[in-house]
């Protein structure tokens, strides 16, 4: 169990508080005063570059902040969820998503049981079905290769692989994996329109094999296969991933057909097992090993490196310095990658599900602010569209650009123009440009006074505004890997700080079980009553006019 220490009675959060209060921390200073900044307030490893010189701290935020980690026994958190301890204690659970990376020899136990053999078990059966699918060995109910692959799943069970689908591309194997999410009939029926379901396969991906979207979907997917083939041929069209093999079963898929994994995996945290499926398909199982080692790397930088070195931690401790003392709402996630177009998406999930609470791990309500909105979109893009607000908008919005030095598309100048707006970016965000640099060049334009002072606000940039840049020489599937868990443990340090349980997501059941009674209310022709005004006045016009 995680210890349950009040963040906000600790002794470093009263001295950050002062600490707050007492500075006026500001980043032209701060690089004025100290030209060893970037040196020291950033760290190489491997293959990245981690710059959080242009965060709004000094060397005594970034101790105090590390203080606190320590006196809320961070170090005992990672250690506990490393060696499977329950801390997903209102579910009962341990928390073990780094076990599906862990390429040590060492034994991973969870009610005793080592789970490393049933880890390698569910792999090895990925790499011998996608080596079947990939090679055209296996073949379809009418003798053909499989050629297109469809992903059914929501939330984990999506998210993750299609922005490892989306990243890795530049690595694609013959298959084309496409994915259907929404229970809105048309997602599925777009996706099928132009395939052959003599050439499709089916991945339904859910770790309960209970979730309305999935479920409908699989079904959907099955009518539409059953217009062609027959129930004998299901099993050569339909795989499933999953926890509950039961339920699979029930559904009409084959044992075999079952890539199992365990409830000590998130949902959110489950790319690395056998939701990976889609991913191995899309780009062969040499590159998802790949990308597991990748995140083994991040999970053994995460347990050993010293707090004031490590990038995850670092990362968590900046994101709280802004959330509590800041009062920042929101996170941008900006990869300047056309290839991470999902990136901010699937970050969504990881954060806001795992941080979005407001109960404490005493079970009282904090008094403290917990998880950021996380948003953002790949730059340039992003830069047409938001960044306005950013700059010179009323919010302190933090951010996170990311971006790799070697593309490996070499087209003319793109590589060079998309960095210069990485780093163009983010020196504008951190330094702005002052009330005299606006004058001088108004004035070198050729404006008069008068204009001068009606345009003078409206052109300066205040700056001061905080970023961390994760330059990485290439996207790799194992740079991929190391990214994703950087993230994943970022989230981790925040959770146990904020005194939460950051591995259930009781906030989306409500909405789940109403929808499930409304439902019904919707295949009558009756004028609905039984709810409050506005939902029924919802509900009567959607009927009248379905
Ligand atoms: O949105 C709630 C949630 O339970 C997520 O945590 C999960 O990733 C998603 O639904 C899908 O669940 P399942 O994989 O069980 O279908």
């Amino acid at each position: 169990m995680l210890a349950k220490i009040n963040p906000l009675y600790t002794e470093s959060w009263k001295a950050l508080d002062e600490h707050f209060g007492d500075n006026d921390l500001d980043l032209r200073n701060l690089f004025h005063e100290n030209s060893n900044r970037f040196e020291e307030f950033s760290l190489q490893r491997e293959n990245f570059l981690f710059d959080y010189s242009k965060n709004l701290i000094d060397a005594r935020t970034k101790e105090l902040l590390l203080n606190l980690a320590e006196e809320c026994q961070l170090k005992d958190a990672i250690s506990k969820m490393f060696s499977g301890d329950k801390i997903n204690e209102t579910e009962g659970r341990a928390v073990l998503h780094t076990a599906l990376r862990d390429f040590s020899g060492k034994e991973i136990l969870v009610d005793g049981e080592n789970i490393k053999p049933q880890i390698k078990r569910v792999l090895d059966h990925m790499k011998s079905f996608s080596e079947s699918i990939i090679s055209g060995t296996h073949k379809g109910f009418s003798g053909k290769e499989i050629t297109d692959v469809v992903n059914i799943g929501i939330g984990g069970s999506d998210l993750g692989p299609v922005m490892v689908v989306s990243a890795l591309k530049h690595f694609k194997t013959r298959l084309n994996v496409h994915f259907v999410s929404n229970v809105d009939g048309n997602h599925i029926a777009e996706v099928v329109k132009n395939l052959n379901p003599e050439t499709t396969l089916f991945i339904i991906a859910s770790k309960t094999f209970t979730t309305q979207e999935t479920m409908t979907n699989a079904n959907s997917a099955k009518d539409w296969f059953l217009q062609a083939g027959k129930q004998e041929d299901v099993a050569k069209h339909f795989v499933a991933l999953s926890t509950n093999v039961q339920a699979v079963k029930d559904f009409g898929i084959a044992e075999e057909n079952i890539f199992e994994f365990w409830d000590w995996v998130g949902g959110r945290y489950s790319l690395w097992s056998a939701i990976g499926l889609s991913i191995v398909l899309a780009v062969g199982y040499e590159n998802f090993e790949q990308l597991l080692k990748g995140a083994f790397d991040t999970d053994q930088h995460f347990q050993t490196a010293e707090f004031s070195e490590n990038v995850p931690v670092l990362m968590g401790l900046l994101g709280i310095w802004y959330r509590n003392f800041y009062a920042a709402t929101s996170y941008a996630i900006l990869p300047y990658s056309q290839y991470l177009d999902r990136f901010a998406a699937y970050l969504q999930q990881g954060d806001m599900e795992s941080n979005g609470k407001y109960v404490d791990r005493n079970g009282e309500f904090v008094e403290y602010e917990t998880g950021p909105i996380i948003w953002g979109e790949p730059g340039t893009n992003g830069q047409h569209a938001f960044y306005q607000l950013i700059h010179q908008g009323t919010e302190l919005i933090p951010a996170d650009f990311i971006a790799y030095a070697k593309s490996p598309n070499k087209v003319s100048d793109h590589q060079d123009k998309l960095l210069a707006n990485f780093f163009a970016q983010t020196e504008a965000l951190a330094f702005g440009k002052t009330e005299e640099e606006v004058e001088e060049e108004l004035k070198n334009s050729g404006k008069s006074e008068e204009e001068i002072d009606f345009l003078i606000n409206y052109k300066i940039f205040q700056g001061n505004t905080p970023t961390n840049s994760i330059l990485f020489k290439e996207l790799t599937p194992f740079s991929l890997g190391q990214l994703i868990a950087l993230y994943e443990h970022k989230i981790f340090v925040q959770g146990v700080i904020w005194n939460i349980f950051s591995f259930d997501q009781f906030g989306v059941e409500l909405g789940k079980v109403l929808a499930n009674k409304i439902l019904p209310e919707l295949e009558n022709n009756e004028t609905i009553s039984s709810h409050d005004g506005s939902t029924n006045g919802l509900i009567n016009y959607y009927k009248s006019n379905k």
